[in-house]
């Protein structure tokens, strides 16, 4: 066991290798599988009075994802759609092929509302626009053919134009257009098989990173990349209609090491005129790493520190 916490009047919670284990003191019992949602610009000490929103499930919870308006909840075989944050109500819920990993993403677009998630099929993505789906209705699935193996990472840009996934083998990242599903540029990790933790575009979907347990985390430019004319990435970068073919993968701009076989996700810095281009890695050794890429490639670690070390244990 790592920690544990009383949570509010007669719940605890303990955070143990395997996740977060809740239980009921009177009786002693364990919770079910929660997700709980709290409002920590409430005015209150108290974890109780910042607690708003509570959601039980028989099976274990693999992934949470939230827009302003929607919460997901993401089992092993079942996708569930809440509407958020005032008095949820289940919106939809649509069954997905084993889903160990609890892969899913959703953007935070106001136009779309798009929700990506490994098909029924070996190596899919399945595509749904929650707002042009009627609750109780099945619509016919929107798929991608994105890989021959298993899928082991997706994510959509900010507008939901662009998905980027990898597959078990972790050596390319596809984008697709999510209107035309046409396959709009390949990336290159390695040669090597490698396990793909985490993808996420930049804000504005010039660059993309990857983190894997190679121990490595990768910067793409997606400005130039030969793509073809017209495509989701030429609108929504703003650069002009690129002339040319998909020929080959590309490699990644920049990359930079952080400890080999460490899990850890990868984000862009805030883009501001004091920061600009950053990637930020946390990992689960409690590292945290900062490093500031210019797009011609030269990249530079500019923090670095244990994040463990400098938590304030009243924050729980
Ligand atoms: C980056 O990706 C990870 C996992 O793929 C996700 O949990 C996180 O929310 C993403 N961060 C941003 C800023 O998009
Ligand atoms: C940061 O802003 C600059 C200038 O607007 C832009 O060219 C660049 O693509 C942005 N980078 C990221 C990581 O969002």
């Amino acid at each position: 066991m790592y920690c544990f916490n009383l949570l509010f009047a007669g719940c605890f919670c303990c955070a143990m290798e395997t996740g977060v284990r809740i239980y009921n003191v009177e009786p002693l019992m364990e919770k079910g599988h929660l997700v709980l949602v709290w409002d920590d610009a409430r005015d209150s000490r108290e974890a109780k009075d910042k607690l708003v929103l509570e959601f039980t499930f028989t099976k274990p919870v693999l992934a949470v994802r939230m827009r302003h308006d929607k919460i997901i909840i993401v089992l092993k075989n079942r996708i569930y759609v809440y509407s958020f944050p005032d008095n949820p109500v289940k919106l939809f819920e649509f069954d997905t092929r084993d889903n160990p990993k609890g892969l899913c993403d959703l953007c935070p677009s106001l136009e779309k509302q798009l929700l990506v998630f490994p098909g029924h099929k070996c190596g899919s993505l399945q595509l749904v626009d929650l707002s042009n789906t009627k609750p109780g209705t099945s619509s016919a699935p929107f798929t991608i053919n994105a890989h021959q193996s298993e899928i082991a990472c997706v994510a959509l840009n900010q507008p939901g134009s662009v998905a980027a996934s990898a597959s078990r083998k972790g050596t390319l990242i596809r984008l697709f257009d999510t209107t035309t599903r046409d396959k709009l540029v390949e990336l290159r990790r390695g040669t090597d098989p490698a396990t793909l933790y985490c993808i996420n575009f930049s804000h504005d979907s010039s660059f993309l990173c990857a983190s894997s347990d190679k121990g490595t985390v990768h910067i793409f430019a997606l400005k130039d990349t030969k793509l073809n004319r017209r495509s989701a990435l030429a609108r929504v970068g703003k650069v002009g209609p690129v002339i040319g073919q998909y020929v080959d993968s590309q490699w990644s701009l920049a990359s930079f090491t952080v400890p080999a076989e460490c899990a850890c996700i990868c984000a862009f810095g805030k883009n501001t005129s004091k920061n600009v281009n950053s990637v930020i890695a946390i990992c689960v050794d409690g590292t945290f790493h900062k490093y500031v890429f210019t797009p011609d490639g030269n990249c530079n670690r500019e923090a670095f520190d244990v994040y463990l070390d400098i938590c304030d244990d009243d924050d729980f």
